[in-house]
């Protein structure tokens, strides 16, 4: 399954163009049915229908943790380190791992939970979390997990538009000094949604909690009733390769944000080759990915991709930056990590601490390096190479979506060149296509356009929960029979794809997604607020920073207060990876006759690029643009 060289990469390329259901076939072969597929791809991306390995079942833990037991049983699945560096870690075994799910999953069961129900998971970074993932998967239920730092109301909204049934939380997260009360968190989102039967409760950080009766259930007093029935094994649901293994929510330009829909066969052979692939994982090899389970990268490569293939994941619960700016590289030593997986602004952010944190650390075990997230400038890319990989490591640049499910445009370590800033070449599999605005196909190389797929991965969503239209309009509609993936991207005179960032309305801060509406809706909840508009600017660490134009009279009051007070209303309603960084009152936004906010004016303006506005003539009101202008931060 794992190309070696450059020239069977091209090789495997050409035939997954040529041949792409011979092609997946054979990777697919590789993994475990219970039934094969009758027919390998059936696809039109103008509703969209596309379903891979059709008539297959399967259940994705049997790939991850059941075949693995004969040989492997003994390996190291998961290397958990805690938050606190005093507390001892954890190490459990692919057989301790797979008994844990089994249990969690007959808890479940116990708790009500079957085939096809949507679980809410709201979870620090501990083992349990992996557990309780992999036994929704266990019992074929569809797991939503919501990333542990947003609100009681972006949790609301996701368990009432995916209509779960329940929820598994924890009493409390630590996230360096910082504790968050998770279950008090669920309780005030639980106000809103009547359709949560239970809610199941691990104990973490002992944050005093109210359990309601006949609602709420301590995860340790529900392990041990399964314990006392004797009830260890929890044979694994067949599950059709079309039925949904998950849902994750994620920002777009418009809205509320949608519930990505994942399902079993495709997701699973997607993940574990290009997993294997991009990193050329070998057995044995420690493997530390720093996301949080919470968001794509961490379903993908932390769970289902790196389990699939036996590999050894370290997962950690705190932050790169405590106790100290060294926690990453006292990890990567203690567990000798061979491969490192983490993100630009952990990068730039661990950089801006100087190299003294790097000093008597012994990174020698590492072999394989990873970004993942945002564009990587090229001043972090050469501190990583040099000071992280000491010069030797090849860094995997993987670009991809929470729709793609899995890596799209990356090296392969060791067998593709790199390129500072490149994500360079697509997997096979994968086949990407530069159209203009008009949708136009822009050939050759040295070019620049919208990046979009013309052919369906086994990993792509599949729908937008409960909403397929909506699947259809945002993805399907801007160019015919083409996936487009909102990012602009440049492909150089090699025919390397650099992705240059999204080019719609959709803001990308410490890697993580956020729509500017949706920021905008929840400023406009104020009740000193009439409109705003929020656009991103560059921003040393983050990446981007998210800069709001408000309109509000608290200008003429207290502004520092009201300024305050709109980054408090975010933080309640979205979290606080969402508050604004800067924040401008303005008597009015810049609009065009028909009303509509010219953001592109904005952007300029954040950016502190006022020179040329470009084409002002169909606003409104030209005074509304000194006027920012002039008061711009
Ligand atoms: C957006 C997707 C996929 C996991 C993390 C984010 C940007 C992601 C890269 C990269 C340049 C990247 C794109 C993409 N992005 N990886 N290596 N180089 N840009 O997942 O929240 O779905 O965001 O992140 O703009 O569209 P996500």
């Amino acid at each position: 399954m794992q190309v070696k060289t450059f020239e069977e990469y091209q090789q495997a390329y050409t035939k997954s163009v040529e041949q792409p259901e011979q092609f997946w076939e054979e990777i697919a072969n590789h993994f475990q049915w219970k039934k094969k597929w009758d027919k390998v791809l059936e696809w039109n991306f103008k509703e969209p229908n596309v379903k891979w390995f059709q008539g297959a079942t399967l259940n994705i833990t049997e790939n991850c943790l059941d075949r693995h037991l004969e040989k492997n049983g003994d390996t190291p699945a998961i290397i958990w380190e805690p938050n606190d560096p005093t507390e001892d870690h954890r190490v459990l075994t692919y057989k301790q791992l797979h008994d844990k799910v089994c249990q969690f999953a007959n808890v479940l069961k116990n708790n009500g939970a079957k085939k096809g129900d949507r679980i809410c998971i709201y979870m620090p970074m501990v083992p349990e979390l992996a557990i309780a993932v992999l036994a929704c998967a266990r019992i074929g239920a569809v797991h939503s997990v919501v990333f542990g730092g947003f609100s009681a109301q972006s949790i609301a909204d996701r368990i009432k538009d995916a209509e779960c049934n329940i929820v598994i939380t924890a009493d409390g997260s630590y996230r360096g000094t910082k504790e968050v009360p998770l279950k008090s968190v669920i309780d005030d989102a639980l106000v809103q949604c009547p359709s949560i039967k239970r809610v199941i409760v691990l104990t973490r950080s002992r944050t005093p909690v109210s359990m309601i009766k006949g609602r709420d259930v301590w995860w340790e007093d529900e392990i041990k009733k399964v314990e006392t029935q004797g009830n260890v094994e929890c044979p694994a649901e067949e599950m059709d390769a079309e039925d949904m293994l998950f849902i994750l929510y994620t920002s777009g330009s418009t809205g509320k944000p949608k519930g990505v829909v994942h399902t079993c066969g495709g997701y699973m052979v997607y993940t574990g080759y290009t997993f294997s692939n991009a990193f050329q994982y070998q057995p044995g090899e420690i493997y530390f990915c720093t996301a949080d389970i919470g968001w794509i990268t961490g379903h993908s490569y932390i769970a289902y991709g790196p389990l699939s293939q036996g590999a050894t994941v370290v997962m950690f619960e705190g932050i790169p930056t405590w106790p100290n700016a060294g926690r990453f590289w006292d990890i990567v030593e203690k567990f000798k990590v061979n491969i490192l997986y983490t993100a630009p602004t952990a990068i730039r952010s661990l950089m801006s601490f100087g190299d003294d944190v790097l000093k008597g650390k012994d990174l020698s075990s590492l072999t394989k390096l990873g970004s993942v997230g945002e564009p990587i400038n090229e001043e972090a890319w050469h501190w990583f190479d040099e000071k992280i990989g000491h010069g030797n490591c090849p860094i995997v640049d993987t670009w991809w979506q929470t729709e793609t499910g899995g890596f799209m445009i990356s090296p392969i370590a060791g067998v593709t060149k790199t390129k500072p800033g490149y994500a360079s070449l697509p997997l096979p599999g994968v086949q990407p296509i530069l159209v203009d605005e008009n949708g136009k196909e822009i050939e050759g190389n040295g070019v620049n356009g919208n990046l979009c797929i013309k052919f369906p991965w086994p990993g792509m969503l599949r729908t937008t929960y409960g909403d397929h239209e909506r699947c259809r309009t945002t993805y399907f509609t801007a160019y015919e029979n083409l996936y487009f993936t909102g990012d602009g991207c440049l492909r150089d005179e090699d025919g390397y794809y650099r992705i240059t960032g999204r080019v719609d309305d959709v803001l990308n801060v410490s890697g993580h997604r956020i729509g500017t509406a949706e920021v905008e809706n929840a400023i406009n909840m104020h009740s000193s607020v009439v409109e705003s508009a929020v656009v991103g600017y560059p921003h040393d660490i983050k990446g981007q920073g998210v800069y709001a134009f408000v309109v509000s009279p608290g200008k003429h009051g207290n502004e520092e207060l009201t300024r305050k007070d709109i980054i408090m209303t975010v933080s309640r309603i979205i979290g606080p990876i969402a508050k604004p960084d800067k924040i401008q009152f303005v008597t009015g936004l810049p609009k065009t006759r028909s009303g509509k906010i010219m953001r592109r004016i904005l952007r300029k303006i954040a950016e502190g690029d006022t020179g040329n506005l470009g084409d002002t003539s169909t606003l409104l009101d030209p005074a509304v643009v000194e006027e920012i202008k002039n008061g711009a931060l």
